[in-house]
């Protein structure tokens, strides 16, 4: 394959897309086309989100979600534009939604592909104006396609993903992923209604100078995470915590650090979302050369037992991982 190929920059996503899809000799264009739809969905959330205060869809929604979450109209909005998209693309046969109670099953026995979403990440930003994003994770259903689906096409190991991406709503609007064959960053030209190749082949620094955690749990670390803290903190390393882990994450992949989101006594398995979370960042983090780990085992190792299920995170620069990863290992 050709990933190393950095491709002219501006070349657009479909395009690149298509370039790209000589990497699956046997694919007969349906990722491509799930990739175009999920784009698609992206550009249309994005004029939702640029617009959330004009358009009164700012606030909560006035439901509950299965998190336990106050719902955002945004969190609404977005969950029903990627679920439409997914649904007339006509590739997928089941969406996991962060605001979905279960599996939505699309009746759909043609489509090939399983997809699990954050359709809105960082929710507690919307209203002040402060970077999203949307997480996304592409599975292949394990069973015969024409079946109904089974569990075993649902709880697949991040390690299965066929593709995983990102759309960071931010300064500028991207959509950064992965097909397994590097990374590549796209970045959204409203006026002409196209993402354009800004970043492409991307690598993650080796070792980084950025730390990300809400400090306001520090009391319900780990030994092991708080001599991790301590050690940035001797480093004089840069805390950058934003609320949004998309944010988070892309800074820390483009300029070298680690973001962590840690198990707590409470909370052992933390906050994050396995399926629709961490998985997507975790196989991307690995293609650009970074770690991903829920302090034992890699993220894409994990064998998913419940759609929603939290982990333990800490994902970022080899080097930095590896630190916290020995620091939690010698105090255990
Ligand atoms: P979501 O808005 O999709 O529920 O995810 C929010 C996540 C993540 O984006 C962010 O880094 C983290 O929650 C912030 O959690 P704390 O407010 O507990 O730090
Ligand atoms: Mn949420
Ligand atoms: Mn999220
Ligand atoms: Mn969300």
């Amino acid at each position: 394959d050709q990933s190393g190929m950095a491709y002219s920059v501006g070349v657009t996503l479909d395009r690149f897309i298509k370039l790209k899809q000589s990497d699956f000799p046997f694919a007969s264009g349906e990722l491509s086309q799930l990739l175009r739809d999920i784009a698609l969905a992206a550009k249309i959330v994005n004029r939702e989100t640029n617009r959330a205060g004009l358009a009164n869809i700012g606030g909560a929604f006035g439901q509950i979600n299965v998190q336990g979450e106050e719902q955002q109209k945004l969190d609404v909005i977005a969950n029903i534009r990627f679920m439409r998209a997914l649904s007339k693309g006509g590739e997928v046969c089941a969406i996991v939604s962060e605001e979905e109670d279960a599996v939505i099953d699309l009746q759909n026995n043609s489509g090939k592909y399983v997809v699990a979403i954050d359709p809105l990440d960082g929710s507690s930003n919307i209203d002040v104006n402060i970077s999203i994003g949307t997480i996304f994770s592409i599975y292949r259903r394990k069973t015969p396609i024409g079946s109904p689906i089974q569990e075993e096409d649902i709880m697949q190991p991040g390690s299965e993903q066929v593709a995983a991406g990102y759309v960071l709503y931010g300064s500028s609007t991207m959509l950064v992923y992965t097909t397994g064959f590097g990374v590549n960053g796209f970045t959204y030209e409203a006026s002409l209604g196209e993402f354009f190749l800004s970043h492409p082949n991307i690598q993650a620094p080796e070792d980084g100078k950025i730390y990300s955690i809400n400090e306001g749990l520090e009391k319900h670390w780990s030994l092991g995470v708080k001599e991790y803290i301590d050690f940035c903190k001797s480093k004089g390393y840069s805390a950058r915590y934003i609320g949004s882990l998309v944010a988070d994450f892309h800074r820390n992949l483009l300029k070298g650090g680690i973001y962590l989101y840690p198990g707590t006594q409470k909370n052992p398995s933390g906050k994050l979302r396995l399926l629709y979370e961490a998985n997507a960042l975790a196989f991307i983090a690995e293609q650009a050369g970074a770690k991903a780990t829920d302090g034992s085992q890699r993220i894409l190792e994990i064998q998913p037992t419940s759609l929603h299920q939290r982990t333990p995170l800490f994902i970022g620069s080899d080097t930095m991982v590896d630190e916290v990863l020995r620091l939690i290992a010698k105090s255990n």
